[in-house]
């Protein structure tokens, strides 16, 4: 698939599928993959490890703020697949746990961990060619960004995904579980202060609650057609 040089936001409520959506993209295109979310969950497990947050989820604000300083958290891409490290500790399955999804969303409130985030998205996404998924990557991270897509399904669509998705990896959980917290995340996600999870005003919704992959592809590449051209013409915007 042939995409100009180009910064792709996909944001959105949480497992709606944007990653799979944006993996998929950066296979099929060439470009760089960021997950930011797995940023904030690299910096929750760091935090949970170290006696940093507690089971009421009060957060040790001024010792996260001092190990951020120092915390490597990044991405290596490990036979075709992008996965997260912290230091040289690959924590790509235990951030996708419910416990570390159970703690995530206040972590992610701390304004500390938004720069922390938002800084190392931006110097891995220096180069232009990336596709970033998140919550604010349209509205705050890459406010220019040309192609911004917001992502929303059906909640109890969401929940079932998930569900399969983490039984797969064999974690024990339920749907109402799942479904507590899917409905939790999207009410901290939308009501925080710092760069709450907000459509930005030129990003292009896209509900896939019955959509598959396959479908969600179509329907980018009619949309960049439309919008750059398809590959052989000018390459001009029409939308
Ligand atoms: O996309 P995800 O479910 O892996 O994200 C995990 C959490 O991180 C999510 O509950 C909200 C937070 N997040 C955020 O606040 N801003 C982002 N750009 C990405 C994720």
């Amino acid at each position: 698939m042939q995409i100009p040089d180009i910064i792709i936001a996909i944001d959105g409520y949480s497992s709606t599928g944007k990653s799979s959506f944006a993996k998929l993209i950066a296979k099929e295109s060439g470009f760089l993959y960021l997950d930011s979310g797995a940023l904030y969950r690299g910096v929750t497990l760091f935090a949970m490890e170290n006696g940093l947050i507690d089971s009421g989820n009060n957060i040790r604000e001024d010792k996260l703020a001092a190990a951020l300083k120092t915390l490597d958290i990044h991405f290596e891409n490990i036979g075709g697949k992008t996965m997260t490290f912290m230091g040289d500790r690959c924590i790509e399955n235990e951030i996708r746990t419910l416990g570390v999804s159970g703690k995530v969303s206040p972590i992610a409130t701390l304004p500390v961990v938004r720069e922390y985030v938002d800084k190392r998205i931006r110097d891995l996404g220096k180069g232009k060619r990336i596709v970033v998924d998140g919550r604010d990557i349209g509205s705050t991270v890459f406010p220019d960004a040309e192609l911004k897509i917001f992502m929303t399904a059906d909640r109890n669509v969401r929940a079932m995904r998930r569900m399969k998705e983490m039984q797969g990896k064999g974690e024990n959980v339920t749907f109402d579980e799942v479904l507590r917290n899917v409905t939790d995340r999207d009410y901290i996600d939308s009501n925080r202060a710092a760069s709450p999870l907000s459509k930005a005003d030129d990003a292009i919704v896209l509900d896939n609650s019955d959509m598959t992959i396959e479908e969600q592809m179509v329907w980018l590449k009619e949309l960049l057609a439309r919008k750059f051209g398809t590959p052989g013409n000018d390459g001009s915007a029409e939308a």
